[in-house]
Formats: C-alpha cells, structure tokens, sequence
C-alpha cells in the first residue's frame, strides 16, 4: 500500500523530543537514499524541537498532547485516529517516550518500528547508558526492532555496536551511539522499502533468508 503516485512507502515518524532520528530519516529522504514519504510527524508532546524539523521540512505535523488529553486510553484512541487517517505503510517510533497500549500495536504488527539505546535483549526500558558504565559492559550500542506489546522486546532486525572505553562516559557513549543510530535507522527502513526486508509471523527475512540474530554493524568497521 505504498503511495500511487511514486511507489514510496509511506511513514508516519512519532516523536516526543529532539527528533535527530526523524531528522536523519529526512536528510536521506532528501539525498534521494530513502525512498519515503513521511505522511506527517506527529508528538506527543507540544513544542518539542521534532515539530521545527518537521516544519523546515514541509511536512505536516500533528500534536496529540498526552498531558491535555489527560489519559492513556483517550491518548491511544485519538493517535489510533490519526494513525488510521494517514494511512501510512510504516510507524517509525523516532525517540518516542510513551508505552502503546497493545490494541494499538497490534493493530500495526510487522508495521510498526522502534529504534533503543541499547544491545537488545539486554537493557530494555530507560537509563541504558548510565546501567551498561554501573555493569562494566564491554560493548554498547542501540537496536532497530518491529515493536510487540512488550517493551523493547520484538524481533530486532539492526544493530549498532560500540565499544566502551575508559574514558567514556554517559555524554560520549550517547554521543556514538545516536550517530549510530542515525545511521541503521534509515538503512533499515530502507531496507523494508525497497522489499529487501520482510516481516513475517515466524521472524524476519532478509534477502530471502530468515535472520536467526539482527544485523550487527560495528562502530569500527561502520562505513553506511
Ligand atoms: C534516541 O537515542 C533513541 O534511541 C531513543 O530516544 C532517543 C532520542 O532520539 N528511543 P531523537 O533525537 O529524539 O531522535
């Protein structure tokens, strides 16, 4: 169900904060690497620095405000609304901070992506950078996962691996992993857009083959 006119999937990217991924998602949109419409952006929040990239962009936002809505089923029923209004092909949840209910998720299965500061299985939830420098982590980095109603915990199809120096800390371990992060993030919506990647009821197919683990690209040798 990708657009008529262009053959472009259609995205509809959710945010609640800065919104470097949707920004990333949109420079490769522009260099012509993504072949996307994003159908709008919306927020859960108002005034958030997303909603001025989206507008420097031209694309249409929309702000369902969980603190004026007040609850977090009203919440779900009126972005459930405006999702189903949009039509889109693919829910990018680009640093959105709220827990779907899982009616809504879903409602989006094999449809709906996240993007998590961390080595999935392993630190789902908040506070990923400051828990992996307390366990003495050797490795870091952050995952592209299809979203299920348990957090951060569906089928993973990319991640970004770092290694955790002496010297990091908090600010330079975010710092790698979100350049990361505004790589694979795009590469794999491209890789759903072109057909290259699948979502399937017995896990994820890429190039024709059922990926047993995500794609794992090392800072290191990162050169996407
Ligand atoms: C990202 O690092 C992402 O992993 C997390 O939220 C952070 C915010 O990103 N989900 P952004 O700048 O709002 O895209």
């Amino acid at each position: 169900m990708s657009n008529s006119d262009t053959g472009a999937l259609r995205l509809a990217v959710l945010v609640s904060g800065s919104g470097s991924n949707l920004q990333a998602i949109i420079d490769r949109r522009r260099t012509g690497e993504l072949p996307v419409d994003i159908t709008a952006v919306i927020s859960d929040r108002p005034g958030v620095y997303a909603l001025e990239r989206a507008a420097a962009a031209g694309i249409e936002s929309i702000t369902v405000d969980y603190r004026a809505i007040g609850n977090r089923e009203a919440f779900a029923a009126t972005l459930g609304a405006q999702l189903e209004a949009l039509a889109p092909d693919l829910v990018v949840l680009a640093g959105f901070m709220r827990i779907l209910p899982a009616a809504l998720v879903d409602r989006y299965r094999g449809r709906m992506l996240n993007v998590h500061p961390s080595l999935l299985p392993k630190y789902p939830g908040l506070d990923t950078y400051r828990r992996v420098l307390a366990a003495g982590d050797r490795w870091h980095g952050s995952t592209v996962h299809f979203v299920t109603p348990e957090l951060d915990a569906g089928p993973a199809l990319l991640q970004y691996r770092i290694a955790v120096g002496p010297g990091d800390d908090e600010a330079t371990l975010r710092a790698r992993v979100q350049s990361g992060e505004h790589r694979i993030y795009p590469l794999a919506i491209r890789g759903i857009a072109t057909g290259r990647v699948v979502y399937r009821h017995d896990g994820i197919w890429l190039d024709g083959r059922r990926l047993d683990a995500p794609v794992v690209i090392d800072e290191a040798a990162a050169c996407v």
